[in-house]
């Protein structure tokens, strides 16, 4: 079982949603599966056109991964651009996608709402991240809810494909949608999300951190009245606790005389607890960028041992010769 997922570099700062909702399922998969985690910085062309921002980016997404555990001697960790076979797998699945398929694209609408421009690389880019699953044989792809088309299509193209060459030499991936993990309350109230600026960042200064827990919104119930256990406090807080301890502390808010501030003192704590040897681990890293190109560097090599072969097989089948 090989899997496979990809992460455009198009951020600053992580928030703990993105840690429970994708990040965390991610990295645990190493120990099941040989897993292959990439950045997906070509994909990133189509919104992001100053390189230093790229770099930028992508340096922060390898940093976030290896600080989540992501560990490098048993996941392969890599750059996109520096696996040229993709692009040119990417050629040959154009060629055997209709027009009609990537019409339906939900992405390509919602990126031009979003205000991208209307590039032919925004349009084809369901076939660059099919290029992206299928160049590994990857048979399962961990996505959140908005990528299951994406799959879907993949798996069109390598059908498609195999058809048209009589040869079954594409696999066609199953999607493992991470959304089916509960959504993560910002400090309003609504979806955490980069978006709506209500997010709570696990890699950003202990200050900026305290001042998102502090903002969590809550209602004015008096301290000595009972809370709303369903309130977003808690329910961020929850996700620091074992199941005894939540049940004490829900007991203590059902009783009343408890305040959401000692609360998101309390969270505050354990959520620095928890992401405190990831925070050192990433600031550590980041001392040393040597190191973290190497592990890029070691991770393409490995990823062009697998995909190579493949592509080869893909062109004899559409009667090119072998490179290897
Ligand atoms: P954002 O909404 O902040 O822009 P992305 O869309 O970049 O986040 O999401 C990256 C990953 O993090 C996705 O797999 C998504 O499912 C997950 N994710 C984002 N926000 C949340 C959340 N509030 N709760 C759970 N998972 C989330
Ligand atoms: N399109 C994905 C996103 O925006 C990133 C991505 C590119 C990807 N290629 C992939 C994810 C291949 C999984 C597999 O989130």
């Amino acid at each position: 079982m090989r899997v496979l997922s990809g992460t455009q570099p198009s951020h600053d700062h992580l928030h703990i949603g993105n840690y429970f909702g994708a990040l965390r399922q991610q990295v645990a998969l190493q120990q099941k599966y040989q897993t292959l985690i990439f950045i997906a910085d070509l994909h990133s062309m189509s919104g992001v056109r100053d390189a230093e921002r790229r770099r930028r980016y992508s340096r922060e997404v390898a940093l976030d991964f290896l600080a989540c555990g992501l560990d490098p001697a048993q996941a392969i960790l890599f750059r996109q651009s520096d696996v040229p076979e993709v692009c040119e797998l990417a050629w040959y699945l154009s060629t055997v996608t209709p027009m009609g398929l990537l019409e339906r694209g939900h992405a390509y609408k919602d990126k031009l709402a979003q205000g991208q421009s209307a590039t032919h690389g925004l349009f084809a880019y369901p076939v660059l991240m099919a290029a992206d699953i299928l160049l590994y044989r990857a048979d399962l792809v961990p996505v959140g809810r908005d990528q299951k088309q994406h799959i879907e299509m993949a798996r069109d193209m390598a059908e498609a494909f195999n058809r048209a060459y009589g040869a079954q030499v594409l696999t066609l991936p199953e999607p493992q949608i991470l959304d089916d993990v509960a959504v993560v309350p910002g400090t309003d109230g609504r979806k955490m999300s980069k978006s709506y600026d209500n997010g709570i960042p696990m890699f950003a200064t202990e200050k900026q951190i305290k001042k998102a827990v502090m903002g969590i919104v809550t209602d004015s119930t008096p301290v000595e009245d009972p809370k709303d256990t369903k309130a977003t406090v808690f329910e961020i807080w929850t996700l620091f606790a074992a199941p005894d301890e939540r049940e004490e502390m829900f007991e203590r808010a059902r009783a009343g005389g408890l305040g959401y501030g000692d609360v998101k003192k309390d969270l505050l704590r354990r959520l620095l607890a928890y992401f405190g040897p990831m925070r050192e681990r990433r600031a550590d890293l980041e001392k040393r960028p040597d190191e973290v190109e190497s592990v890029l560097l070691d991770g393409a090599k490995r990823a062009r041992e697998i995909g190579g072969p493949v592509l080869d097989e893909v062109r004899q089948a559409a009667g090119f010769r072998p490179r290897i």
